[in-house]
């Protein structure tokens, strides 16, 4: 067991505690970054599989993700951008397959005309709620009481625009049915990526990838950072009065000034608090729980479906598979489709035995693309659910009503435990970014309390100090 001292230590080397720790380093602090895996880049992780570069975890990134763009040009890292040439295809509730091309889903013109209307409802609320507070909202108690789904019905009666709707945050997002977060939750999942339009626009959600893959961003920043990570050491103990902390790693112990919990909040109860975490964060953490979705790779000798004039985007909101993308590497002559399965129908998915999951799924696929999709030569599906370093994807939200009653508490530090995740964050939500984004600002809030330039920040006072929060 080696014992170090640092200025700060930071739980969990995935995007958002690694840049923690290069923006401490970079403002001359010492850190030492405690990893559980054998790896860095928590829910972002890539594999070549026979070949092919498959992205196991996240990987996309949207024009407006511009704390993570300005971090891959400090480190001189490439995007390239998603095959979105040709038409798609729609998968409608009685499993009609309809090639079409343009932004609306070819439903019937006054199903059109209902989504629309959500779609603008849902923009007018957003463009009303501050991703970083929502919960400060004139609306925001009565929008937290009410289920999206049943939100959406209020505004309208037609049953497949609210499907068609809510899929985008549903499925799509938070992987979680409909029934069972707010409509709170739902606008900050909108408005964290600047509009609702935004989110269903899969052009532009789903823009670009990275030359080395969104892993490979985390490697870089680890590279910068050296010996002062550690992996294979999960923390599983915390002390920490207001003077400091001491992390129990597997083989390493690290006293600090403070800490940094870059964790995802499910699995803050994974650390034993000596002494005990206030109340308040103790119930809060309970509120927050992790989606679940099925992420599917399925590698072919050729992008067949290009040859056909189409784009390999499908969606159904009734089918296994709800949304298909062409996800080709940069570079490869192979083509990739990537598929997902989100919350009940994952449920489903995972209740058969693997042989016949595999058939069900390529099947789904191959409804979609025709039957040269079952011809996959490589079949993989990303199962975070299973990985005891994360247990869900793609990240945690509140369940109805926690969001308001708890959401003001997330950010606070107590003492010396400063919290920075994904999850947690406003712009960026869910996504790369907001973990980036999340990073910058906790290590910026720590500077500051550790150079006495001034007390602990409240969150607000972070925010007023440091500019504005699209900076940080
Ligand atoms: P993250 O979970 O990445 O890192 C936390 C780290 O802490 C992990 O390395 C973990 O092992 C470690 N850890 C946990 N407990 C510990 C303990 N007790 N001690 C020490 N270490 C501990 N995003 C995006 O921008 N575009 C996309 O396309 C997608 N797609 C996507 C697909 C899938 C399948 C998933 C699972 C996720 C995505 N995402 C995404 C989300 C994105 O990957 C996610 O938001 C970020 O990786 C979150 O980064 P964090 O650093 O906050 O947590």
């Amino acid at each position: 067991m080696r014992t170090l001292d640092r200025d700060v230590v930071i739980i969990g080397a995935g995007p958002s505690g690694l840049t923690a720790a290069y923006e401490l380093r970079k403002a001359g602090k010492t850190v030492a970054v405690l990893e559980a895996r054998d790896r860095v880049g928590g829910r972002t992780w890539s594999e070549d599989m026979d070949g092919a570069t498959i992205e196991i975890g996240g990987q996309w990134i949207s024009p407006d993700q511009t704390g993570l763009y300005s971090l891959i040009e400090e480190l001189g890292i490439e995007t390239f951008e998603r095959y979105k040439q040709g038409s798609s295809i729609y998968m409608s509730e009685d499993g009609t397959r309809t090639v079409y091309d343009g932004a609306d889903f070819p439903v019937g013109e006054a199903t059109v005309a209902e989504m629309n209307k959500l779609v603008a409802e849902m923009d007018r609320l957003t463009a009303q709620v501050d991703p970083d507070a929502p919960w400060n909202h004139p609306r925001a108690a009565e929008l937290d009481m009410v289920s999206f789904h049943h939100w959406l019905r209020t505004l309208s009666d037609d049953e497949v625009a609210c499907n068609n709707v809510g899929l985008f945050i549903a499925g799509g997002m938070l992987t979680k049915p409909a029934h069972t977060f707010s409509a709170l939750q739902a606008l900050l999942m909108s408005s964290s990526a600047g509009s609702f339009s935004n989110l269903v626009d899969e052009d532009f959600i789903l823009d670009r990838r990275i030359v080395g893959t969104m892993q490979g961003v985390s490697i870089a920043v680890a590279k910068r950072l050296g010996d002062d990570v550690f992996l294979n050491n999960p923390v599983l103990k915390l002390d920490w009065s207001d003077s400091g902390v001491t992390a129990h790693g597997t083989d390493i112990t690290v006293n600090a000034a403070k800490v940094i919990i870059a964790v995802p909040p499910n699995l803050y109860s994974r650390i034993s608090y000596n002494p005990p975490l206030p109340r308040r964060q103790h119930v809060t953490h309970q509120h927050q729980s992790m989606g679940l979705v099925i992420k599917v790779h399925a590698v072919y000798e050729t992008p067949f479906w290009r040859e056909e004039g189409l784009s390999g985007t499908c969606f159904g909101p009734s089918a296994i598979v709800q949304e298909l993308y062409d996800n080709t590497y940069h570079g490869e002559t192979t083509g990739t489709l990537v598929g997902f399965i989100s919350d009940l129908q994952a449920d489903a998915m995972f209740e058969l035995p693997e042989a016949e999951r595999k058939d069900v799924i390529l099947k789904g696929i191959a409804e979609y693309l025709g039957p040269k999709a079952l011809e996959a030569k490589v079949f993989y599906l990303s199962d975070f659910g299973s990985e005891e370093w994360t247990r869900g994807a793609y990240a945690t939200s509140y369940d109805l009503g926690g969001l308001f009653r708890f959401g003001p508490e997330q950010n606070k530090n107590v003492g010396p435990i400063y919290f920075s995740s994904s999850d947690l964050a406003g712009e960026g939500y869910q996504h790369v970014d907001g973990a980036v984004r999340m990073g910058r600002r906790t290590a910026a809030r720590i500077v500051a309390a550790v150079d006495g330039t001034q007390d602990d920040l409240d969150y607000d006072g972070v925010a007023s100090r440091f500019g504005t929060l699209s900076n940080l």
